[in-house]
């Protein structure tokens, strides 16, 4: 036998665990974020070398360089972009999963993952309300889970009316950038429509924009810039009468339908065709994942199989979930949801998720209280909208720019009707409201 090229001890392995619980139990620290290239360089040049630092001086550079120049989006004061809350559970066994080494693209090589997994994209099957032929895949992320869904309604579309002619998507104006970046991609028209006030498309307004080379229809499950749900319901008559595909962007917002008081906001979705919903945004999983579920799987597999003398092998008898995305190898990466949700059972998902909506309300209760404060749109899901009054652009992005560093908020501006104004995106159970008022005060000051 040959000696082993890359020699390690346990000893190693031990100490990076250690680390790796440690970090675990105690969070990520809220004053790390990103550093210059340089400062970086200073450190990190060099760090590949023809003999190797050794592990112990290579995970060092991780611990001491790498992970302090990191934005820590798991920490409960961050509450711009979509944040992430991976659960305990779910953090701990992504680190044992990485070690299990599983090919999960199809069933020969995961089997067991592929089952857990499956039943993790059922459970959002079944709060979707969609039957028994429905089925999909975990991929990296939503902007993936939307190109892998709207690639298999074109599909569809053309194998259904036979034409390959209709390569428009439908959307509201605040449907998330990577519509229109899927639309690029699939060389399709984007048709926007204009959103109403609170940023929901109506079924109305939808229907005025209806072009005749439409083939899907993408519906927000919670928009990211102001958490609008859209009229899913009146878009799925529109495809229904047009037989076109229709498509609900749930990545941020469909995790709250897992809370039965939010549920009949997303009324309609029983109908739609596909739905991504992004575990690492407020399902408490880690990066990176993205359920990609079709109510009929088959359209998703008749899109996306790959076919190739190589792959002859593979039992398509079995649950592949190659089939069902733009991609062949893959990792197991929805087991963390699994494991998370097999440990703490759906009633916690859905008290976290309700618990963060209530945070919401709390704090938008206590702008509503504090002089100086406008609050503009919102808690809409978990989106806040509001304006210091009279605060200059320049000022804004100062005041956020000095809490983010210091640790206390991560509240950036964003743009609303063409104003800039802060906004605030709960995905975390533990985020203090007290806190975030404490900080939001200074802003009155
Ligand atoms: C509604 C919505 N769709 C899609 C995406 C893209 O997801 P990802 O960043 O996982 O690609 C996001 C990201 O925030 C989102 O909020």
């Amino acid at each position: 036998m040959s000696s082993d090229p890359f020699p390690f001890s346990e000893d190693i392995t031990r100490e990076m665990l250690d680390w790796t619980a440690m970090r675990i139990a105690d969070g990520p620290d809220p004053t790390h974020g990103a550093q210059a290239f340089a400062a970086l360089e200073t450190v990190l040049g060099g760090s590949i070398t023809e003999d190797g630092l050794g592990a112990q001086r290579a995970f060092e550079l991780f611990t001491d360089t790498i992970v302090p120049a990191t934005r820590p989006f798991g920490h409960p004061t961050s509450l711009s972009f979509v944040a992430a809350a991976p659960s305990r559970a779910a953090l701990s066994f992504d680190a044992a999963l990485g070690a299990a080494g599983i090919f999960a693209g199809n069933w020969d090589g995961g089997a067991g993952a592929i089952h857990a997994e499956n039943q993790a994209l059922r459970w959002l099957a079944d709060l979707a309300g969609w039957p028994d032929s429905a089925g999909g895949v975990f991929v990296a992320g939503g902007t993936l889970g939307n190109l892998s869904a709207l690639h298999a309604a074109r599909e569809w579309h053309s194998r259904q009316h036979n034409t390959h002619a209709r390569r428009a998507i439908l959307c509201s104006s605040e449907a998330h950038s990577s519509i229109a970046a899927v639309a690029r991609v699939m060389d399709a028209e984007l048709i926007t429509v204009p959103a109403d006030d609170t940023g929901r498309m109506s079924a109305d307004a939808a229907r005025e924009a209806l072009a005749g080379n439409v083939f899907a229809i993408v519906a927000n499950g919670g928009a990211t810039n102001c958490g609008a749900v859209d009229d899913i319901g009146g878009l799925a008559e529109i495809a229904d009468e047009h037989g076109l595909w229709l498509h609900v962007d749930g990545a941020y917002g469909g995790a709250a339908l897992a809370d039965p008081e939010m549920r009949p906001a997303f009324d309609g979705i029983e109908r739609a065709d596909s739905l991504i919903v992004d575990p690492h945004k407020w399902l408490f999983a880690p990066y990176d994942s993205c359920a990609l579920i079709y109510r009929d799987a088959g359209h998703g597999a008749a899109a996306h199989g790959q076919k190739a003398v190589y792959l002859d092998t593979v039992d398509k008898t079995h649950w592949n979930p190659s089939d069902y995305a733009l991609h062949l190898t893959r990792r197991a990466r929805g087991l963390p949801l699994w494991f998370s949700l097999a440990t703490h059972g759906s009633r916690a998902y859905s008290s976290a998720i309700a618990r963060t909506r209530e945070i919401a309300a709390e704090v938008a209760e206590g702008i509503d209280g504090l002089d100086g404060l406008t609050r503009l749109l919102g808690p809409q899901l978990t989106v806040i909208l509001f304006r210091p009054d009279g605060m200059s652009e320049e000022d804004m992005i100062g005041w956020a720019e000095v809490h983010r560093r210091s640790g206390a908020l991560l509240c950036l501006p964003t743009r609303w009707r063409g104003e800039m104004v802060f906004r605030l995106c709960f995905v975390n159970p533990q985020t203090n409201p007290a806190q975030v008022l404490g900080v939001l005060n200074t802003l009155c000051s």
